[in-house]
């Protein structure tokens, strides 16, 4: 199937793990409409693991565990459809999931057609206890001409947190989206360590084959399966200004009928998710990135993508603990395809604080907090 945008939605893992069933899947299909998340273009509430039974039936049939979702899964889907939103769910390419349930290896077409019949409209696909013998890129071929086939368009995720070169085989596969790293968890370490990691993956990305940074964790201030330690508010953004601006899938993780308003005005920024959704989906790129010390990774990078309209979007991040300042930061814009010949610049306008400032002699240099960023929305006017 085609897809044209970085997918948005809500995923249960970061924050229900195993405790998942009925109940919290449809509250927090009610909760993504009632508190504006659709309007904003989230449209995915996605099951993650532990949903089945540890067996398949005497057919081979994957069951859904009755005491996490007595009414079966159709019954869920049918609500989520009701609400004005898609439905997703959670399977693996390998014998088991990472949590230990049944795995759809050797049962590609079987599953497939189950998640049909439920009305399943995504299916996130991971990588655990896959059988060595047979190439990752294999599997998900596996997978994806089960799903072409199965009857319904069902966006296909690959998880297979970018093992195995993933990056290079994963658009042929059929894949509409690919997880570049390892596993999100809720902390500022965690954050840094997939945001430096970023870059790895520009250049094999695009329409229709997104590079998916893994799961928000803004606003889960430390609660839930991947809840570690407090990010700061200011750390929320900027993860979630990195992953927009990267062209990530979105997928919020915290627990959406708990939102705080600083959750709520990071994740319903409208002008951020914009950027996120820009329809040419020019790939971001970094214009530069300075570390303070060499034995550091306390790197300042700069990241610069041309919109549809002709504007640029901007982001400078700040992953070092010390305040930003114009020698470890600047962006010249020859850089960026604006020198001085053209007799033009940038008229800039800060999408967090709201504020416009034009930049001058050839040179954008605003101050980024210590773990902060500062995304901009670019217009190119006269010098
Ligand atoms: C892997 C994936 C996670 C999550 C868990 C579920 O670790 O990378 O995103 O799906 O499995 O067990």
């Amino acid at each position: 199937m085609f897809v044209a945008k970085p997918p948005l939605g809500w995923n249960s893992w970061n924050t229900f793990g195993e405790k998942i069933n009925e109940e919290v899947v449809m509250q927090s299909a009610d909760l993504l409409v009632s508190s504006g998340l659709a309007d904003c273009g989230y449209e995915y509430i996605v099951i993650d693991d532990c949903w089945s039974l540890r067996q398949r039936d005497e057919n081979g049939r994957l069951v859904p565990d009755p005491e996490k979702f007595p009414h079966g899964m159709k019954y869920v889907a049918d609500y989520v459809h009701s609400k004005g939103l898609k439905f997703g769910m959670y399977s693996c390419a390998g014998m088991n999931t990472c949590a230990g349930y049944p795995g759809s290896f050797d049962h590609e077409f079987q599953d497939a057609a189950s998640f049909a019949e439920w009305g399943v409209d995504y299916l996130k696909y991971d990588y655990c206890f896959h059988p060595i013998t047979v190439p990752g890129k294999i599997l998900y071929k596996r997978m994806a001409v089960a799903l072409a086939n199965c009857g319904r368009d069902i966006v296909f995720s690959a998880c297979s947190w970018g093992a195995d070169e993933t990056k290079k085989w994963i658009n042929e596969t059929g894949a509409n989206l690919w997880r570049t790293t390892g596993d999100i968890f809720d902390s500022w370490k965690s954050i840094k360590q997939l945001s430096l990691r970023a870059p790895d993956s520009i250049g094999y990305g695009g329409i229709n084959c997104f590079p998916d940074m893994d799961m928000l964790v803004v606003g889960m201030y430390g609660e839930g399966n991947v809840g570690l330690a407090n990010c700061t508010d200011e750390e929320y953004r900027t993860h979630f200004s990195l992953w927009a601006l990267l062209g990530s899938p979105l997928m919020i993780g915290c627990d959406i009928r708990k939102m705080n308003d600083a959750t709520r005005e990071i994740l319903m920024n409208k002008e951020v998710l914009a950027i996120n959704q820009d329809p040419a989906y020019h790939q971001a790129y970094m214009a530069c990135s300075y570390v303070d010390r060499k034995d550091t990774d306390d790197e300042h990078p700069i990241y610069v993508r041309l919109l549809d309209n002709g504007d640029y979007a901007i982001g400078f991040f700040n992953f070092s603990d010390e305040p930003g300042n114009r020698w470890n930061s600047y962006l010249l814009m020859d850089q960026i395809g604006l020198p001085e010949s053209t007799g033009k610049t940038l008229l800039a306008r800060d999408l967090w604080s709201g504020d416009e400032v034009k930049v001058e002699d050839g040179i954008f240099a605003p101050a980024v907090a210590a773990h902060g960023c500062r995304l901009f929305r670019c217009k190119v006017v006269d010098r």
